[in-house]
């Protein structure tokens, strides 16, 4: 078996690449979300300064068996990188994943990165059990924190939107509460990347430490090109506050490849301006501005660590359920007591 690297720009090869991550996507889950080929081919084709995307596969001989994707931060986070490992489903058990993932530590090596971040969708009571966790324990890699993916079903009532709109209005009296879609004006833009960039600090994330992301103007305009080339709508409501700062962001998305879903994105309420209520406002708004948009869509999917309580609670509070768990794997190369490997 050959592991090497993708041309991502050839159509063929890619769409060997893309068949194999997303029969591995569905394989016992036939109902999950999975990106259109479209959607993936702008991501590995269309480079931006934040983040570099690189595709590789095994081989078998011509024929495509394993796929997997490997993602460098360049702007912050310098000492990770993110793995994934996709075996078609009929080839697994082979050893064809822990060829490819040792290929993947072995280039993190070269590439300076000292923790190896992966991510797994298994059902909610198999966190310890499941192949897949096996799977990553036996190639030195730790769960390190295990997020709940939860969906909602739609359309949410107006009456039920409004309910909750109301319950949070007379906390947040100092801010205005304002919906864009696809863009932001130039005079937002500054402070919603400041926002933004703190989630990954904000938000629990179990045994990972992660630094602030260093998302510029520029790099957002990127995203935003990005966004639209792969057939998605943006929904970012935010709050402002009375010096014109945005100061909690709530975003949605939908992709016109696939007329059933929504994906929640980020939620985040500024360190300063946390118990107004601002979390569940710039929610309902979105959720308005979007089914409006949109009334077909039949769900919404978001992922939260089981420890975030303040985004759990509005998240039950709006009906979302508990459909799987999104365990996150990790691996330290050296610098750490808790290093498995090396
Ligand atoms: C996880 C995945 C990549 C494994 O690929 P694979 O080629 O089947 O893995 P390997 O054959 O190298 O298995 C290595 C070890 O993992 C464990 N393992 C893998 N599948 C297992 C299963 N079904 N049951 C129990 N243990 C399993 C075993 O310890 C196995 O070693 P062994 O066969 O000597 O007992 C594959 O199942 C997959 O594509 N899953 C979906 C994507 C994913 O979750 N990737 C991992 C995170 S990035």
């Amino acid at each position: 078996m050959e592991i090497r690297p993708i041309d991502v720009h050839d159509d063929a090869q890619f769409h060997d690449f893309y068949v194999i991550e997303r029969d591995s996507l569905l394989h016992q889950r036939p109902d999950a979300p999975v990106w259109s080929e479209r959607e993936a081919q702008v991501m590995f084709r269309r480079k931006e300064l934040s983040e570099d995307w690189r595709a590789f596969g095994a081989y078998d001989g011509d024929r495509m068996v394993g796929a997997a994707e490997y993602i460098l931060p360049l702007l912050d986070n310098t000492d990770k990188v993110y793995l994934e490992v996709h075996v078609a489903p009929q080839h697994r058990r082979l050893g064809i994943g822990s060829a490819v993932l040792s290929h993947l530590v072995d280039l993190a090596k070269v590439d300076g990165r000292s923790v190896l971040l992966g991510e797994s969708n298994i059902p909610l009571d198999q966190r310890e059990t499941h192949p897949y966790v096996r799977f990553a324990e036996k190639n030195g890699f730790a769960t390190a924190s295990v997020e709940l993916n939860r969906e909602l079903k739609l359309p949410v009532s107006d009456e039920q939107l409004t309910a909750w709109e109301q319950e949070a209005a007379p906390y947040h009296v100092d801010y205005q509460i304002e919906t864009f879609v696809d863009d932001l004006p130039e005079h937002l833009l500054e402070s919603y990347c400041y926002l933004s960039n703190q989630l990954a600090l904000d938000a629990p994330t179990g045994d990972i430490d992660f630094e602030p992301e260093g998302m510029t103007p520029e790099v957002f305009r990127v995203r935003q090109a990005k966004a639209k080339e792969q057939g998605r709508t943006v929904f970012e409501t935010l709050a402002v506050d009375r010096s014109g700062q945005a100061v909690a962001q709530s975003t949605l998305a939908t992709s016109s490849d696939d007329p059933l879903r929504v994906s929640q994105w980020g939620t985040l309420v500024h360190r300063d301006h946390r118990g107004h209520r601002l979390g569940l406002a710039v929610k309902a708004a979105n959720l308005r501005a979007l089914q409006q948009a949109f009334p077909d869509r039949q769900k919404v999917r978001t992922s939260n660590s089981e420890h975030n309580d303040h985004m759990i609670a509005i998240n039950v509070k709006m009906g979302f359920e508990p459909v799987e768990l999104l365990v996150e794997f990790q691996r330290k190369l050296w610098g750490s007591p808790r290093s498995a490997g090396c």
